[in-house]
């Protein structure tokens, strides 16, 4: 008979336990990089670029050093002389860490001040006097390539062009002939705006080297520590082990947080040079103007069509536009991230990719917002180019889709561009989200509002997502393999703490990585604590971004939990007195096969690792896991969005929004929901009214909540989720995949489709995002298609 414990009871896989980190957040009790104030500490500002593109005269700083209070101005040129006035960048590049020579957008570091509050800092910067000749100005990537476009990157030798990289993947051949044999070409031309990831707390540093110690600690808004410890150790060329980077509370990341940002290292500087605390906290228009963007990318795609609805390849040529300097984050084989994963879910023969990459006067772009390295840009361009083929074949969108899907049995699946895709259920997560939102009823409602002048529109987005890089084979950050650990204590009463080197930025790992153990072992959640975000403490981790947090660091979680497993079971053979073969195990217990009521619980074989270990067994219940994992998770996501549109004044309101999430096993049900609607919620702002672009002078336009809009509670719809479709990742322990950023990634697409959807009639092929209401009157009113590529005149 068993006696095992109840799974969802004691918090188990599967329980939509509360968040406990919420505790702490709701109450305002949680700990940012903000909160922190050591003795003596200091502040520092920047003095930012008002100009994209200028040449430095020169930079006369005497009045600021006169303002009383500052401590401290550092000039490009000061950091020159200790070889820190540039940095390598994530991606092979380098990065200007305060300007010398040039600047090269508009907000660029050009300088800081350290002094005894933030107010003195900042007032001292407005005394540094810089005087630039301005330069002509590039702001995408025609006009980077164009004759006589003048060289950005002129600091860089043999950089005679701003040409970053030249980059492809598929089989050119092959889809020459694929395209020779179509009955149809459909081309879609578009572009993904840049956008910002905009979390409520900027980023920030307080940099903290104790010369007595030699040791420098540094509180930072880090996603990913332990990187970060070793570009500091690279850069300032400091001991490893002399350096602890302390990832407080993070008020959102979602890629903002992971680049190697100048202020970090212009305060760990500082701190070096007065030895005193430095205290850096970016303010919002700084964040918005200069740190992290992501997408802007360009895309002249085409899939060639059989006419029955067969796709017999895809071409697409993207160009991105990296900003200033090549900065993104992402594992250094791919030079554009995995946009190759476009078209996974589809079983597509064939198909090639060109990309090129190039600089302009922005600031550098290409973070990985809720995104897995340029997949969001990928899932964006195949689905506008899917529901643009089935529009051109005269075709049902969702039928369309069915009949190109991957099918089940198909699995394990080799796409065009390498990936391999292992598990889904693709078309049944269609029929799910079809009838959810009554598909064929709406097809019919849409028609009949025409006839009076009423515009309906449905959109709909399919895509599975690579989530959870590595494997180490393939995957690395300046050649650092993608894998992590996790680190597990079980204390002698039964308690346990469990250690990742991933970081939460409120995804819920202190919830979530407990639950995981709980599984494995039978301790309740309760009774596990989860910490991240120390290197002194937590082993080796990549960090979280890329939705790679449970494919990885929760793998590895359950892979040491499955250690201490096994040494427990020892221990309940030596308590039980009978061989360990003949030691079963259920949640919580170890029993003997022959005698089931005989058994131990988890937590005394904890008591006895401490005080009563068989001969020769090493004492303690510790262990580490490092997990590499076989393969990237898959999940499968189906968005469907039904519309509006107003023909009077272009605005559009969703109707419904229905999603259909198939990431395997569900840890917490609970937080997998707020992770989609959260994801869902972005993209709606994407698609509808985040608007950041640049003048031809290289301002940037809407660096500020007044242009850039986040969608609040009133303005968001709601959104109807569904979770019946379950296929277990087959590679990973416990069946999970990775949700992060799957209603980020595909819904955008889902939005979008709906209004072109509800216009298609009037001839118009695309809409740049977002679909801001005079942006779509304009192409109702006209029959045209709209660019949202920059230049904007600089006063819409
Ligand atoms: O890397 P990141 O934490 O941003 O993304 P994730 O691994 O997709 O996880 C986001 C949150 O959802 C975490 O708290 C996960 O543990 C949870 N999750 C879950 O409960 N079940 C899944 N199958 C996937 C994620």
């Amino acid at each position: 008979m068993t006696q095992a414990l109840d799974e969802i009871k004691i918090g188990g896989l599967g329980a939509s336990r509360k968040r406990v980190e919420d505790n702490r957040f709701i109450r305002g009790k949680g700990n940012y990089t903000d909160d922190i104030v050591l003795p003596g500490m200091l502040h520092m500002e920047i003095l930012r670029s008002p100009l994209a593109h200028a040449r430095i005269k020169s930079i006369d700083t005497s009045r600021a050093w006169q303002i009383p209070g500052v401590h401290l101005v550092l000039t490009g040129e000061m950091m020159a002389t200790r070889n820190l006035a540039w940095m390598p960048t994530l991606s092979y590049d380098t990065q200007a860490v305060l300007a010398t020579d040039k600047v090269r957008f508009q907000g660029q570091e050009v300088a800081c001040v350290v002094a005894d509050d933030p107010y003195i800092a900042k007032d001292a910067c407005e005394a540094i006097d810089v005087e630039y000749e301005p330069l002509p100005v590039i702001v995408n990537p025609e006009q980077a390539v164009a004759d006589g476009a003048p060289v950005i990157r002129d600091d860089k030798e043999n950089q005679a062009d701003n040409v970053i990289y030249h980059w492809e993947v598929g089989d050119a051949e092959g889809t020459e002939r694929a395209f020779a044999r179509a009955d149809k070409i459909s081309r879609m031309k578009l572009h993904y705006p840049r956008s910002h990831p905009s979390p409520i707390e900027c980023c920030g540093s307080i940099a903290d080297f104790n010369r007595a110690t030699s040791k420098l600690t540094v509180y930072m808004t880090t996603q990913a520590p332990h990187i970060i410890r070793a570009a500091v150790a690279l850069v300032a060329e400091l001991p490893e082990h002399m350096i602890r980077i302390i990832s407080p509370d993070i008020g959102g990341g979602f890629g903002n947080k992971v680049p190697v940002y100048p202020g970090y290292v212009c305060s760990i500087l500082a701190s070096i040079l007065l030895e005193r605390p430095v205290k850096w906290i970016e303010d919002k228009s700084g964040n918005l103007i200069s740190t992290g963007f992501a997408r802007d990318i360009y895309l002249d795609g085409e899939v060639a069509l059989r006419s029955d609805g067969k796709i017999l390849g895809v071409r697409m040529h993207c160009d991105a536009d990296h900003g200033a300097f090549f900065s993104d984050a992402q594992p250094s084989k791919f030079k554009i991230g995995l946009l190759h994963s476009a078209f996974a879910a589809y079983d597509i023969p064939v198909g090639h990719i060109t990309a090129r990459g190039t600089y302009s006067n922005k600031a550098p772009g290409g973070v990985a917002y809720r995104c897995s390295f340029r997949v969001t840009e990928a899932m964006f361009f195949q689905e506008r180019m899917i529901q643009a083929a089935a529009h051109d074949l005269g075709m049902d969108q969702a039928e369309f889709r069915r009949m190109n899907f991957v099918r089940d049995e198909a699995f394990p699946h080799r796409t065009p561009f390498g990936f391999l895709t292992d598990s889904g259920q693709y078309a049944k997560c269609l029929d799910v989200g079809l009838r959810a939102v009554g598909y064929q009823d709406f097809l019919r409602q849409k028609e009949a509002a025409r006839t009076k002048g009423r515009r309906l529109g449905i959109g709909i987005s399919t895509m599975t997502e690579p989530l959870g890089a590595g494997n180490s084979r393939e995957y690395d950050i300046l050649g650092i393999k993608m894998f992590d650990s996790a680190e597990l204590k079980v204390h002698l009463t039964g308690k346990a703490i469990v250690r990742t080197g991933a970081r939460t930025q409120g995804q819920g790992h202190e919830t979530t990585w407990a639950q995981i153990v709980s599984h494995e072992l039978g301790i309740p959640a309760e009774d596990i604590t989860v910490e991240e975000g120390d290197t002194d403490t937590a082993p080796f981790g990549m960090g979280t971004y890329a939705s790679r947090s449970t494919p990885v660091a929760g793998a590895a979680v359950a892979m040491v939990a499955r250690k201490i497993r096994a040494k427990a079971r020892k221990l309940a053979a030596h308590l039980l007195e009978v061989s360990e073969e003949d030691v079963e195990w259920e949640l919580g217990r170890f029993y003997v096969r022959s005698a089931p009521s005989r058994g131990v619980t988890i937590q005394e074989c904890a008591i006895a690792a401490y005080s009563n270990m068989p001969d020769g067994m090493e004492p303690g219940l510790e262990n580490t896991a490092f997990y590499d994992p076989p393969n990237l998770t898959w999940p499968f996501a189906v968005y469907i969005v039904t519309v509006e549109v107003d023909p009077e004044t272009g605005v559009w309101d969703v109707l419904n929004t229905v999603a259909v999430d198939d990431c395997g096993v569900r840890i917490n049900p609970m937080i997998v929901e707020g992770q989609i609607m959260g994801g869902l919620t972005e993209a709606y702002a994407i698609a509808n009214m985040q608007f950041i672009t640049f003048d031809a002078e290289g301002n940037c336009v809407g660096s500020n909540y007044m242009d850039y809009l986040l969608p609040t509670a009133w303005e968001t719809p709601g959104f109807e989720l569904h979770s019946e479709v379950v296929t277990p990742c087959p590679h990973h322990p416990i069946g999970a995949k990775g949700i992060g950023e799957c209603a980020a990634v595909g819904g955008p697409a889902a939005f979008v489709n709906a209004v072109m959807d509800a216009i298609s009639d009037t001839g118009v092929r695309n809409i740049d995002m977002p679909l801001l209401p005079d942006r779509v009157w304009e192409a109702l009113t006209y029959g045209r298609d709209i660019s949202g590529a920059p230049p904007v005149r600089s006063d819409d």
